[in-house]
């Protein structure tokens, strides 16, 4: 497959294309729609649609801002770096990433070449609006009591609008979180912040805001085992 990183001269980037959501609530079905989505220019130089991963009984939703190379090499989310450190912190926290769904704001890779690597960009308020009707669907699917937006463009696309910080992380209801320091850009994904503390100090904020999710997760599993008995 060609891969090219921006329009071409005389394209024009075009949304009028409505993202093909079928009326289903059906996981498999809403995915192979995906795989077809022109709704905003990004299909045009991914290798593919990452749709999210995971299911059907979902104890945490977990919201990522975009697939990164890897992710886009291989069609799932939180493959590469990113999601090993994701892995590393569900396991030391005790969430079982088979019991939780984790999908993206957006879903196509948006890039830029730097000589033979592809750079990430972050998507624009149009590309995020453009994609936001796949991630309703996941959401309206799975119906998950646990929301976690991992960084600001998760919040933007889940709420519909940006919502302000007003610390490193925050719970924006009892069941939705908001991890402002898992951006692309948080020293947590930056190789180039190693050994100067704050690689270390994301991955302990990281891991404690977590630990909150985990507990909620526990809480609100105990809340259906009493309505269950
Ligand atoms: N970061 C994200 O936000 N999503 C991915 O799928 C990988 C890295």
């Amino acid at each position: 497959m060609s891969r090219t990183s921006d329009l071409k001269p005389g394209d024009e980037a075009d949304y009028s294309v409505l993202a093909p959501v079928p009326d289903t609530s059906d996981l498999r079905k809403l995915r192979t729609a995906a795989a077809k989505c022109q709704a905003c220019p990004l299909y045009r130089n991914a290798d593919q649609t990452v749709f999210g991963e995971g299911g059907p009984d979902v104890d945490v939703f977990f919201i990522g801002e975009q697939p990164g190379d890897k992710e886009d090499t291989v069609g799932k989310p939180f493959v590469g770096p990113a999601g090993g450190i994701l892995d590393q912190a569900l396991r030391t926290v005790g969430i079982d990433r088979s019991k939780s769904y984790v999908t993206n704001a957006v879903k196509h890779f948006k890039w830029k070449p730097r000589g033979k690597l592809r750079i990430h960009q972050k998507p624009s308020s149009r590309e995020i609006e453009a994609c936001r009707p796949w991630l309703s669907a996941e959401i309206r699917s799975l119906q998950p009591g646990i929301i976690v937006c991992l960084g600001a463009t998760a919040v933007r696309s889940a709420f519909g609008k940006d919502l302000p910080i007003l610390k490193k992380s925050t719970p924006l209801d009892d069941l939705s979180f908001l991890f402002e320091n898992t951006d692309y850009g948080s020293p947590l994904f930056r190789s180039s912040c190693a050994g100067s503390g704050a690689k270390e100090k994301a991955w302990a904020d990281f891991v404690a805001d977590l630990k909150v999710v985990a507990e909620a997760a526990v809480a609100s599993s105990r809340v259906q085992d009493t309505r269950d008995f």
